[in-house]
């Protein structure tokens, strides 16, 4: 049995090979339809086929929900923009995670939690050390979450899982500050449990032994706006990896190393950093926006505009409104005057004017302005999926959970047509 729930309601007819099958359909909390096809295969002996799984969905899930078409996001309920102007970080994590805002003496344990097991192992530092000064900080990140098995590991089914969620909500930053820490050659700096979490994440890749550390308010509200806008997106790419590792009961470290994997690419959260490359290109070229439109009009010239266009929101993205706010106030806060802001927005004017755009409905997606901020920040370019990546972690491990303690979940394995070639015989070497 599922514990998250959908209803059946009406169902639908198939027509195969002159044989008409019934299939139910359901209905999730916010209407959306579902044909469900989990008998097909049994009983027409036929696949769906679904390229990069546009039309399919993979489970039941009570966290996320996203109207694309509206450009809604909510979390367990609460839209994405009064988190964005209520909440913290932290009680995110507790929302995605357990499925409810904590109440005070809730928040302060979880709290209290994630100061107190931020240390990680010192014979940690030893593998940072191993890498080589170029290596990319994903790269780090995903190795370092993946060794965290090797001192907490699920031996069995014994385990204490959310002994090991805190221990890794706790850690991954940690782990985020020494990776920048080391691709800077700076000492690493440890945690302070007296500092909030993105306070001490800051301390930890701000601080250098020979001053003291003074807290920017102003950097501490824009990162805690980045990572609740990033903390969760339902089944995106990330997600499902990590859903799929996790399938086979792979360890809760394995599963989310496989995610960071996924959220690398620049068709994902690698596009936050891709986004400033072609900002700075466009610059460096005299600022020629329309032959960037025009390219990216032109499939042939392999250039895509990056941080536009979504596979789910056909409308704004409703975190690159709220960061597209955020950029102004953050950069004049900071009294930051960066060129590649105008050069964003007018490029956003211009696509969003142009037949090309409107027709695919392609809009400024989260890692448009992201990475403006960071840089305001003054986070390196090769540290915005890093950071990324920390923001998203309440969410995998949300997902993660969901389907561990899912009665009903089956190990993700997909068909496949096979369109190669048809049995032949084994030549040998000499006769080929
Ligand atoms: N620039 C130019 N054309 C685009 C862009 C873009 N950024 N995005 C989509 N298109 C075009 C496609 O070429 C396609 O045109 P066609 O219908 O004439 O063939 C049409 O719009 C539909 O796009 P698809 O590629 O089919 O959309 P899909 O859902 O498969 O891909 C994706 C979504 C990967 C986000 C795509 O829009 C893209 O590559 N964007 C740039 C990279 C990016 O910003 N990624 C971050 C996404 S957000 C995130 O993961 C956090």
């Amino acid at each position: 049995m599922d514990t998250v729930k959908a209803v059946k309601t009406d169902t639908a007819k198939l027509t195969l090979n002159g044989q008409e099958y019934d299939l139910p359909v359901l209905v999730g909390s916010e209407n959306e339809v579902a044909i469900d096809i989990n008998r097909l295969r049994g009983t027409t002996g036929a696949i769906t086929y679904d390229n990069g799984y546009g039309n399919t969905g993979s489970c039941l899930s009570s966290i996320t929900f996203i109207d694309g078409e509206k450009g809604i996001l909510r979390y367990r309920g609460y839209p994405i923009e009064e988190l964005a102007g209520k909440s913290n970080f932290v009680e995110v994590c507790f929302l995605l995670i357990f499925g409810h805002l904590p109440n005070k003496k809730e928040l302060d344990d979880f709290h209290y939690k994630l100061t107190h097991h931020s240390l990680i192992h010192e014979d940690m530092k030893k593998f940072f050390e191993g890498f080589p000064p170029s290596a990319h900080p994903m790269g780090i990140l995903s190795s370092m979450v993946n060794s965290l098995s090797a001192f907490y590991p699920e031996n069995g089914y014994d385990v204490d899982i959310e002994l090991n969620i805190v221990r890794l909500l706790a850690k991954i930053k940690t782990i985020v500050a020494f990776s920048y820490k080391k691709s800077i050659g700076q000492p690493y700096i440890y945690p302070r449990n007296d500092l909030g979490y993105t306070a001490d994440l800051l301390h930890m890749m701000y601080a250098v032994p020979s001053e003291d550390f003074k807290l920017s308010k102003v950097l501490e509200d824009a990162l805690d706006l980045l990572l609740i806008l990033h903390a969760d997106h339902e089944q995106n790419c990330s997600t499902s990896t990590v859903r799929m590792a996790g399938s086979s009961t792979a360890n809760l470290f394995a599963s989310i190393s496989a995610g960071i994997g996924a959220l690398w690419g620049p068709l994902h959260g690698g596009a936050n950093q891709a986004v400033i490359s072609m900002l700075e290109k466009i610059k460096a070229d005299g600022g020629d926006y329309q032959k960037y439109i025009n390219m990216a009009k032109d499939k042939e010239s392999g250039f895509k505009l990056m941080g536009f266009g979504h596979r789910v929101y056909k409308n704004f993205d409703p975190r690159a409104r709220i960061l597209k706010a955020s950029a102004d106030k953050v950069l004049n806060e900071l009294g930051v005057k960066d060129p590649l802001l105008d050069i964003a927005k007018n490029l956003e004017e211009i696509a969003l004017k142009d037949e090309f755009f409107i027709e695919r409905k392609l809009y400024p997606n989260v890692d448009f302005y992201s990475g403006i901020i960071y840089r305001a920040m003054g986070i390196p370019t090769n540290m915005f999926t890093v950071m990324f990546a920390l923001g998203r972690l309440p969410g995998w491990i949300a997902q993660w959970k969901e389907m561990r303690e899912n009665p009903s979940a089956r190990i993700y394995r997909p068909r496949q047509i096979y369109v190669g070639e048809i049995q032949r015989p084994y030549v040998s070497v000499d006769k080929r």
